[in-house]
């Protein structure tokens, strides 16, 4: 049954992307080097490219954006770019972003910033990563640099884009280079020094921006897999969402908020996480559809930081079928108007993503609002948005399917 959903005064209302997923030609990051290095599994052998070539089209980016309705946009900045060389940082890229920030103002988009969203410059990588002893300082001094970009007409800032996940591709790549096969890596590996620093790295950020600009409101955004116990593995899956989840939405206690960032649901047994059960419906990244991956994602990260406010800055769909991405938004709302019914304090919605775009090693899975042409790059809305970007204007959203929240998860 369809039924309208109201969305709260104030409620921020947007569409995501990131950096690299969209700029295109990101040759100075260390996933361009990883893209060419032949480490990644076969099937993301793909190259980012000129993606969608945001770098120059942003304009286009958020004049449609706006002209759909919303009314906030979240994208990231490129360390890359800004400071190519260690120390050495580029006032060009820097007044490209403040552009950005003003083109965005202008067209009546609030602007998100996301500090670091999975890459980083390539001498940051070679001297070590997140694991090099100075880590932490040279973020703080990155973000230190970079603060001209929002200093003024920026209200939001995420520091860190799914520190957890950052902490798991560590694990992952130091076990490829050890030798090991990607695919076989353990799916409940997050690695510790890399955990350490995010969140040292995040705290850094955060005194940063509270000290230069005390205005702005900071978090991060958390990626909340939503692990479902089976046949026993209640344990394990409440040891693999301790390193996976709790500690990463624990350090976000006492942030202005925390992002929380859905997509589907994982089944654990005693051994750890399991294939997507046979039959069961898949979207583009093999993922299981699951749209009430949203309101469980909410309802765990309240429960481990009742006094901060959420965001959901990032939840959507690798999908062809642009109207099964209506149903999957419309079953995850659902769950958001809940938990909002419920009592908790959500602030806003950001769905992911704004455009078809590189899915880290492939263009294949969409969760694009809006197409793009792979030669061309022109931009293609599809109906679901104008469906969501509509509501940023009418304050109201048609939902057509509902929510069925699962009891077991943990
Ligand atoms: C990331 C995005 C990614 C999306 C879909 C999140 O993990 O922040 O960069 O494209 O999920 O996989």
């Amino acid at each position: 049954m369809p039924t309208s959903f109201q969305l709260p005064e104030a409620f921020l209302w947007g569409a995501s992307t990131a950096a690299h997923q969209i700029e295109g030609m990101n040759v100075n990051s260390d996933f361009w080097a990883f893209e060419h290095s032949g480490l990644l599994p076969e099937r993301f052998r793909e190259m980012s490219g000129d993606a969608c070539d945001s770098y120059h089209r942003w304009r286009e980016d958020m004049d449609l954006l706006a002209e759909l309705g919303f009314t906030d946009y979240r994208f990231s900045i490129e360390w890359a770019r800004i400071e190519p060389a260690p120390g050495e940082f580029s006032n060009a890229e820097i007044a490209h972003y403040r552009r950005m920030v003003a083109g965005a103002i202008e067209r009546g988009l609030r602007p998100m910033l996301t500090l670091h969203h999975f890459t980083v410059p390539r001498w940051f990588d070679e001297q070590g990563g997140w694991e090099s002893e100075d880590a932490v300082e040279l973020f703080g001094r990155f973000v230190e640099a970079a603060a001209p970009i929002f200093a003024s007409n920026v209200d939001h800032i995420c520091t860190i884009n799914e520190p957890n996940m950052v902490a798991r591709f560590a694990a992952i790549r130091k076990a490829v280079l050890a030798g090991n096969v990607w695919e076989e890596v353990g799916t409940d590996k997050y690695d510790e020094a890399a955990t350490v620093a995010l969140i040292n790295a995040h705290r850094r950020a955060v005194g940063v921006i509270r000290r230069l600009t005390p205005h702005i409101k900071v978090g991060w955004s958390v990626a909340i897999a939503n692990h479902h116990a089976v046949d026993g593995g209640e344990l394990k899956a409440a040891e693999i969402a301790s390193a996976a989840r709790d500690v990463f939405v624990l350090a976000a206690d006492g942030d202005d908020w925390i992002g929380v960032q859905a997509y589907t649901r994982v089944f654990v047994g005693p051994d750890g996480q399991l294939p997507v059960p046979e039959g069961a419906q898949k979207t583009l990244t093999g993922w299981e559809y699951y749209p009430p991956a949203l309101g469980e994602s909410i309802r765990s990260v309240a429960r481990l930081v009742p006094r901060t406010p959420i965001i959901v800055t990032e939840n959507g769909i690798a999908e062809s079928d642009d109207a099964v991405r209506v149903a999957y938004t419309s079953g995850a709302l659902a769950g958001m108007r809940d938990a909002l019914a419920a009592g908790i304090d959500i602030r806003g919605y950001y769905h992911w993503s704004a455009l078809d775009n590189y899915e880290w090693g492939s263009f294949v899975p969409t969760f694009g609002l809006i197409a793009v042409d792979r030669k061309t790059f022109v931009r293609t809305p599809k109906p679901s948005a104008a469906w969501l970007g509509a509501a940023g204007q009418s304050r109201a959203i048609e939902l057509i399917s509902d929510d069925l929240m699962s009891e077991s998860v943990v």
